[in-house]
């Protein structure tokens, strides 16, 4: 893993939060999505797989589990990297990916969105689970993370982004909004022990864009032919933007 030691002294937003969680943030994230966030994940790496890319960018890694899911349906020559700020969470993905027997094929970095250490052009496809809203969210880096996966992106190269979302029923949108302020927040909070970063994914959640309003940032930023799927009545959903 390369370690940025410039990144140790960034002040990003949320930095704390992610150096934080680790410890427990998979179990977390299996609990809350009631076991499905495995399955948005595996749905994801195969939309990024679409079109048969040789170089993949994990934007926000984590602890590694969306690189890890691409590597298992990708060819033996497909490049795979990770990316995070969080030092803690990318030994969480070295470690997994060394028991997965996929130490070889993944690469995971040490680096800030908003500033991806690969030359312009280098990816096929950047891929994204669960960082997005983060990294938009009231965040002032927001447009900076945008323009830096287009810049890193080839000419026809797409963003793959899962991410929670609104159900378009207000009804749903309702039921999934009490569910976040009640379940989401407390669950988090007792099994990580963190309050602040369960309060602000509890509020993240549910003051977050509509899938129209992810499409129209992302055509703000240069982006093309944007899709969008929704998942679990729409609580969450893939988008996918072209370069
Ligand atoms: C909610 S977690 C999602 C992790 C993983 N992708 C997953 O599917 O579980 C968000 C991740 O984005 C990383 N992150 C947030 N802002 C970042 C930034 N500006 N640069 C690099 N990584 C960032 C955090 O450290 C964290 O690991």
């Amino acid at each position: 893993m390369n370690n940025n030691s410039d990144l140790n002294r960034s002040p990003s937003p949320l930095h704390g939060i992610f150096t934080a969680v680790p410890p427990r943030y998979d179990l977390v994230n299996h609990i809350i999505t009631l076991g499905q966030d495995k399955r948005w994940r595996k749905l994801t790496a195969v939309a990024c797989l679409k079109g048969n890319p040789s170089c993949i960018l994990d934007l926000g890694c984590g602890t590694g589990d969306l690189s890890l899911n691409i590597a298992r349906l990708a060819g033996k020559n497909v490049q795979i990297s990770g990316l995070d700020y969080s030092v803690p969470m990318l030994e969480l993905a070295k470690r997994k990916a060394e028991k997965a027997g996929l130490g070889d094929k993944l690469a995971f970095i040490h680096g800030e969105a908003t500033k991806i250490p690969f030359p312009d052009g280098h990816f096929d496809c950047v891929g994204i689970s669960f960082a997005f809203r983060n990294l938009t969210y009231k965040n002032p880096l927001c447009e900076l993370h945008l323009s830096e996966v287009f810049r890193v992106l080839k000419p026809g190269g797409r963003y793959v982004i899962v991410e929670s979302s609104q159900p378009q029923n207000r009804l749903i949108r309702a039921l999934c909004h009490f569910y976040v302020r009640i379940f989401v927040k407390s669950v988090g909070i007792i099994l990580s022990g963190n309050r602040s970063a369960y309060r602000y994914l509890a509020e993240s959640m549910v003051d977050y864009y509509s899938p129209v309003g992810v499409r129209e940032m992302l055509l703000r930023a240069g982006f093309i032919d944007v899709t969008y799927r929704p998942l679990l009545l729409g609580a969450a959903g893939i988008h996918v933007a072209q370069k």
